[in-house]
């Protein structure tokens, strides 16, 4: 286990290897993953230590950002993980209908997830053990004693009828220790350079209640928003940046008629921990092309607004 001194990857590899074969001796492990760098990492740990008695669940739920679902697992399979697909947008959005209260929406989020990956678990012979990406900050947020902040949905229960055990390699890490566990497993620059994603995914991003148009919205106003910080090679200086959806519209003029669109925030923070996080002083004139962009090209945004609220007191994600 780790100690809480100062990491040596290739120490915390091997240790971890391991540890989790003693742990799992011959069963199978099932493990959810999102897309994200620690739950591929816990991936790639586990199946350097157990090959393809790992199974690995991607869930689609609709609220991946533009072309996630496809891209993602692509690399995956391309990693030699054993990855099945499952898309389950449906069910999501069916079940964030009309809820526009965040933590009610995360419960949701979690509750179908837990649904859609426990009939995938059910259908896995031998498998006793979830493996799960959870790292110090999950449980640090998830369990403070000023209370919940937010539920983070990879902190929580599969049906008791499951009786899995937890695998959970990584949960005294922090993320930049995490980048350097996933380095050493040989994951590649782009994968881990990729900026950190909730579990909830857009669901967190997109204020109010979570349709299918809304996130087509705001996957295309993100996809440009990355794209551009990609392009003018700010994206790998930058711990997070994403577009959020408010729950608001504004009124705006587009060929001299009134307009009543939705707005965009774009928000780009640097952080080590994610515990605290400091807002971005990106160049004036790149945030107002995005604006240009995103206004030209997604239909029904007629604002863009840039956040520059520090964490704290605002948290990275706006819900
Ligand atoms: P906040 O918004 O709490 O976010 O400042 C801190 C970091 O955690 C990510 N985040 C989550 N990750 N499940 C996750 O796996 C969640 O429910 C969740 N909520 C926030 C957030 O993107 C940021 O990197």
């Amino acid at each position: 286990m780790y100690n809480g001194e100062k990491l040596n990857p290739a120490q915390f590899v091997a240790d971890s290897v391991r540890e989790i074969k003693a742990q799992v001796g011959g069963d199978t492990v099932i493990l959810g993953l999102s897309g994200g760098v620690d739950s591929t990492v816990t991936a790639l740990l586990i199946n350097k230590a157990i090959a393809e008695r790992l199974v690995c669940v991607f869930v689609d739920h609709g609220l991946l950002r533009k072309n996630e679902f496809e891209d993602v697992l692509e690399h995956y399979r391309g990693l030699g993980l054993n990855v099945i697909g499952v898309r389950a947008a449906d069910r999501f959005f069916a079940a964030l209908k009309g809820i526009d209260d965040p933590e009610l929406k995360r419960k949701a989020i979690g509750k179908t997830f837990i649904d859609v990956f426990a009939e995938q678990a059910r259908s896995i012979k031998d498998a006793r053990w979830l493996a799960q990406g959870t790292i110090w900050p999950d449980i640090a947020e998830s369990h403070s004693d000023k209370g919940v902040i937010k539920s983070h949905h990879n902190v929580g229960g599969l049906p008791e009828d499951l009786h899995f055990g937890l695998v959970e390699p990584l949960k005294y890490l922090y993320k930049y220790e995490v980048r350097e566990v996933g380095k050493e497993l040989g994951l590649d620059a782009h994968f881990l350079g990729r900026h950190p994603f909730p579990g909830p995914g857009l669901g967190v991003r997109c204020l109010g209640e979570c349709t299918p148009e809304r996130i087509h919205i705001l996957q295309e106003a993100d996809a440009i928003f990355i794209n551009a910080l990609r392009e003018k090679g700010l994206y790998d200086k930058i711990w997070q940046a994403a577009a959020i959806l408010l729950p608001c519209r504004s009124t705006g003029v587009k060929d001299g008629a009134r307009t009543f669109d939705n707005v965009i925030a774009l928000r780009a923070v640097n952080s080590v921990d994610a515990v605290t996080a400091e807002v971005i002083d990106l160049p004036f004139e790149f945030l107002q092309q995005v604006c240009r962009d995103i206004v030209a090209q997604v239909d029904g945004v007629g604002r863009v607004v840039y956040d520059i609220c520090p964490k704290p007191p605002a948290t990275i994600e706006w819900e």
